[in-house]
């Protein structure tokens, strides 16, 4: 019979003929860890209603745009963890991809030009992917999304036009990509769901996320980066509301004198503001011999 010394083992082993041994190793345990947490904490029927009736607000406001469960993990810091778990000595890390990610942004070509009638301070985005080596992949692709100078996204802003300021374009032989757009902006995470108003704020913690260019980085062989790039004078780096900030990731706008640039984007005068970056790709893992 069931007791409070057999349980978890028993419901752990009521998984063991799930086929994919993957699966079964993940739930068998979840079921452990979240025993070993109710143990520990000796959690309280309400407290545990409380805890479902909070997952249950979270499903509620949750649509096919937004994801307070995507949120929930990014402000719990797991989202991050799982991309720090996946970084690879020698390899641009990783960070969070947020909500704002829309799958076939428009093709344009290498350089790009992004800033259309966006406000905002011109910047230019210049970089180059290589492997963990430094040798350039040329065969590379990059997904580009970013916020525009009043903080928001355009699927959020219907004062945007479609697609502002996201493109995919590939890069050149030797690796080298540069995109002409306007600086990002520091944004809140979304404040009127539970996540925010039951979880985030009550622990007293701010809202704001540094500003970041949003990057999908990818290479045949190579695993794909999902990334972000910071600026060193942002004012929220350390207080990230997702712990996105990574060391690496983090570069500034220096001003450089390149009349070429300029002419090549249209931008007043023979000075720019240039972040220049380098994206080093980690190689595929090697296929398993079976
Ligand atoms: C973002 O980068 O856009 C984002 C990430 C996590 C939560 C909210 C927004
Ligand atoms: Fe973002």
């Amino acid at each position: 019979m069931i007791n409070q010394i057999n349980i978890t083992d028993i419901a752990a082993k009521s998984f063991s003929r799930l086929p994919d041994a993957r699966a079964r190793e993940l739930v068998q345990k979840l079921v452990v860890a979240l025993h070993g947490y109710a143990r520990d904490v000796k959690l309280t029927h309400e407290e545990w209603r409380g805890a479902l009736s909070f997952l249950h607000e979270c499903a509620k406001i949750s649509s096919q745009s937004r994801s307070e469960f995507s949120l929930l993990s990014d402000v719990l810091g797991l989202s991050s963890l799982v991309d720090l778990l996946a970084s690879v000595p020698g390899a641009t890390p990783g960070s969070v991809l947020g909500p704002f990610h829309t799958v076939g942004s428009p093709w344009v070509d290498n350089p790009a030009n992004l800033i259309g009638a966006n406000s905002g301070s011109a910047v230019l985005l210049q970089g180059r992917v290589c492997d963990r080596l430094g040798k350039p992949l040329p065969q590379a692709t990059i997904d580009f999304w970013q916020n525009a100078a009043n903080g928001l996204y355009w699927q959020t802003d219907p004062a945007q036009p479609k697609d502002n300021l996201r493109c995919q374009l590939k890069v050149a032989e030797d690796g080298s990509f540069e995109i002409a757009t306007i600086q990002p902006m520091p944004y809140q995470i979304p404040t009127d769901g539970p996540v925010w108003l039951d979880l985030v704020e009550p622990a007293g913690r701010g809202s704001w996320r540094a500003a970041h260019f949003h990057l999908i980085v990818s290479a045949p062989g190579h695993r794909a980066l999902v990334t972000e790039l910071f600026e060193a004078d942002d004012p929220y780096l350390e207080t990230d509301a997702v712990f996105g900030v990574r060391e690496a990731l983090v570069y500034r706008f220096e001003t450089v004198s390149d009349a070429a640039a300029c002419a090549r984007h249209g931008l007043p005068g023979e000075q720019c503001r240039v972040m220049k970056v380098e994206l080093r790709l980690a190689p595929l893992p090697a296929a398993k011999k079976s």
